[in-house]
């Protein structure tokens, strides 16, 4: 049995989510993300199952349980998935510069962000269609996140309605915009989400169209029956769709995006936002200078994880132009690739306040329900307070350049 095999056979094994979490009794000895400062400590058992000791494991492990179709939908790119590629080997290109005997028997991961003091930088990314993954869909991602402390950004395009989350959800929720060519359902989307508690609002606005994806062509993508986005039931769907049933993916598309949105769009919403509005799939430095002055709250430097234009930069390439552009008038946080705790404190270094991650947490609702949500999100942490021991960096605020070896084109 190769790799792969072994790690598919453990995902059969895990079985359903009624499964006990086949690792709980390591769950004791893992350094918990931080009510107060902590630190990782090596002589503490190891954190997880042997065979899902990181992010890629779970990805793995998540393609043995999920139908072909399902996983590429989550594991795609644009195209020929080069930005998907590079979203990666970007990471890999830059190398840390450690530092030693410096103190860093406490460790802070703390943060400060739009009002809010999170735990630690690492948040759920906005993903549609959780119920693909697991039957229990959103609800499992929200007990997972709540679990590890982190704060889920809940996409417009849930297979749960935002109010029923919100209502099993004792942690911190965002919530994700697309902004519909319905600008009154619009407006009524974001104060439903305002209403369940959503504390900051994340408009995507690198999706006026789909991208071009070609494994959701090939594998000819459509929501089962029974599965529909819950938050736009009321939305009229055009014609040649039949809203209660199997949609076609561009006919999701289509209602979803409206290819005429504008700044002007932007400063509607802001008008009538009772919460921070962030713009989410910034990458060009102009766009970030028009955000603040616009009034935006907040920028996440995305590419949708590689999955609208294929061949631009990734996003840690594209990162510290927006941070020079927005002048630190605004938070910049940045999502895309990040696999490694590692990433994270790169990322950090490079001037984003937070990161996000989209597909590893997806692998490990896949694997385990809310408990795989969960492990996930404590294997980076765990990771990322490794790294920044290693880097001699005990505060979040304490990360800067100086962790990364110069390297004159970033
Ligand atoms: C996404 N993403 C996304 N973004 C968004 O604003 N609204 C959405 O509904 C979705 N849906 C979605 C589904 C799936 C399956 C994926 C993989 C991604 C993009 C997402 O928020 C994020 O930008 C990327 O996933 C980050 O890249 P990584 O961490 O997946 O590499």
């Amino acid at each position: 049995m190769n790799r792969r095999q072994i790690l598919q056979s453990l995902a059969t094994l895990l079985g359903g989510s009624s499964l006990p979490l086949p690792h709980a009794r390591h769950f004791s000895g893992i350094t918990p993300p931080p009510q107060q400062a902590a630190s990782p400590d090596a002589t503490q058992p190891h954190p997880v199952s042997p065979h899902l000791v990181n992010l890629l494991d779970y990805e793995d492990a998540a393609q043995g349980r999920l139908s072909k179709m399902a996983f590429d939908y989550v594991a795609e790119g644009a195209a020929d998935e080069l930005t998907l590629r590079r979203n990666r080997e970007s990471f890999s290109g830059i190398r840390l510069k450690p530092r030693v005997l410096a103190d860093v028997s406490k460790l802070d991961t703390q943060v400060e962000l739009l009002g809010q003091k999170l735990d630690f930088p690492i948040l759920l990314a906005p993903a549609a269609f959780h119920k693909l993954l697991h039957p229990e869909g959103e609800i499992a991602t929200a007990r997972g996140a709540v679990a590890a402390g982190a704060t889920m950004v809940v996409s417009s395009l849930s297979t749960t309605s935002i109010e029923d989350i919100a209502n099993i959800a004792s942690g911190p929720l965002w919530f994700q915009l697309y902004v519909q060519r319905d600008r009154g359902f619009t407006r009524e989307l974001v104060q439903r989400a305002e209403y369940a508690g959503c504390r900051a609002l994340c408009v995507t606005v690198d999706s006026p169209v789909p991208g071009t994806r070609y494994r959701e062509m090939r594998d000819e993508f459509h929501l089962p029956a029974g599965m529909t986005p819950a938050n736009l039931k009321s939305l009229r769907m055009p014609s040649n769709n039949d809203a209660g049933a199997t949609l076609a993916t561009r006919g999701i598309y289509n209602v979803l995006m409206d290819p005429k949105l504008t700044w002007d769009g932007i400063d509607a919403i802001r008008t009538y936002a009772k919460v921070p509005v962030i713009l989410k799939g910034i990458l060009n430095p102009e766009d970030a200078r028009l955000a603040v002055a616009h009034g935006v709250h907040g920028i996440i430097v995305s590419n949708h994880g590689g999955r609208q234009l294929d061949t631009v930069p990734a996003t840690i390439e594209a990162l510290p132009q927006v941070v020079n552009s927005a002048g630190g008038h605004i938070p910049i946080l940045m999502d895309g690739g990040i696999r490694r705790g590692t990433d994270v404190i790169k990322a950090l270094a490079l001037g984003a306040r937070a990161v996000l991650i989209g597909r590893p947490y997806l692998w490990g609702l896949a694997v385990n329900g809310a408990g795989g949500v969960e492990q996930v999100i404590r294997i980076l942490y765990r990771e990322f307070l490794t790294a920044m021991a290693l880097c001699g960096k005990p505060t979040i605020s304490a990360i800067d350049r100086e962790v990364l070896w110069p390297d004159h084109s970033l």
